[in-house]
């Protein structure tokens, strides 16, 4: 095993992976893959906290490995699973819930949220517990994701550190990596709530796989305002500052050189000027994607979780000792 920091990330398989999830945490995934022992999880455990339908979430979990590979996260140099397939996950969750205040829980802004859609369940609670499992489970070091993700991150850094004080030493506290633009994506739309998933207005992101059309009506609906200026200002001009954000992430120019550029291009024409940068970056993840068939993600998902099996099985060993239970069936007491 090497000696290099490891870092762990999530996706959940529910809803289409949009332009936020690429800028926000994907991208940082595929980087990191080079300078970390990297581990990805498609977190199918997860999806199962909101009604859902089982047929549908079979096809949905493999296409998001499949994207996930068609954005360049490759199984020669990181480990790629479904969370489903590790039972080690939910084992730690169940330890790691034993630890956790039901205050701390309470406080979960997205729990809030969630539930008023979709109705309370314990597994929906308890979710950034499940969360927390994930990542320590592989004993990570850092965990590459957007910023609506940092509370929950702040519940497995506080239950690493609860857990090391109250039976000794075993989980590193995990850092968040957040990329400096792009940790929020805002919705086209509402350019002053995140893009999400769920939005049930679709004109709101920009999916991966959104064909060129597509991609171009949704940018021309963007929502921009009552000015005629390019200029970057989040709090008065959050439209126009989210698209100065996609434009410079998709052709990695700095903000200030775009500004200087299109600052006095009417917004119809800017829109369509970012709608051709998106639509050329997410051209190679497109074909990428096509080219995948089922069968060889499905050989690349087993291998990864009987890979991250034996991985979390040799980190769980020293964590069950401490906890007073054996290490092994048949090792006595
Ligand atoms: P999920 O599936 O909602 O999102 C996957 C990643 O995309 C990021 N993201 C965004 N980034 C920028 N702008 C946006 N509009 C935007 N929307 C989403 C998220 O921050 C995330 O990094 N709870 C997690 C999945 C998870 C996980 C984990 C993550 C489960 N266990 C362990 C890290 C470590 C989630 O629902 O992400």
């Amino acid at each position: 095993m090497s000696d290099k920091k490891k870092v762990f990330s999530g996706i959940q398989p529910t809803g289409d992976i949009h332009i936020g999830n690429y800028l926000g945490a994907l991208r940082n995934w595929v980087k990191l893959q080079d300078t970390y022992d990297a581990i990805y999880c498609v977190v199918d455990l997860h999806a199962i906290t909101v009604p859902y339908d089982p047929v549908a979430l079979r096809r949905s979990r493999l296409n998001t490995a499949k994207l996930l590979l068609a954005v360049g996260v490759d199984p020669s140099r990181s480990l790629l699973y479904f969370q489903s397939q590790v039972p080690q996950h939910a084992e730690l969750s169940w330890m790691l819930s034993t630890i956790t205040s039901l205050g701390a829980l309470n406080r979960m802004t997205q729990f809030k949220e969630k539930a008023d859609k979709a109705g309370k369940n314990l597994g929906l609670f308890a979710y950034p517990v499940l969360m927390a499992a994930d990542i320590l489970v592989h004993k990570a070091h850092a965990v590459p994701v957007g910023d609506d993700q940092t509370q929950h991150l702040e519940l497995a850094r506080d239950l690493a550190e609860r857990f090391n004080s109250r039976f000794g030493d075993e989980f590193p506290v995990p850092e968040q990596i957040t990329p400096e633009i792009g940790a929020r994506v805002m919705s086209l739309k509402n350019p002053t709530s995140k893009m999400s998933k769920s939005d049930e207005d679709v004109n709101t992101r920009v999916l991966l796989l959104d064909e060129p059309d597509i991609i171009r009506k949704r940018f021309k609906a963007a929502v921009t305002d009552s000015e005629s200026e390019v200029r970057y200002d989040q709090e008065k001009k959050p439209g126009v500052s989210n698209l100065l954000d996609i434009l410079s992430l998709f052709t990695t120019r700095s903000i200030e050189d775009l500004v200087a550029e299109y600052h006095e291009t009417p917004y119809g024409h800017f829109k369509m000027t970012v709608a051709e940068a998106v639509v050329e970056g997410l051209s190679p993840v497109r074909s990428a994607f096509k080219a995948f068939d089922d069968e060889e993600v499905t050989r690349i998902m087993v291998k990864g979780a009987l890979d991250a099996r034996t991985r979390a099985e040799g980190e769980m060993a020293s964590v069950r000792k401490k906890l007073g239970f054996d290490a092994r069936l048949g090792d006595g007491a």
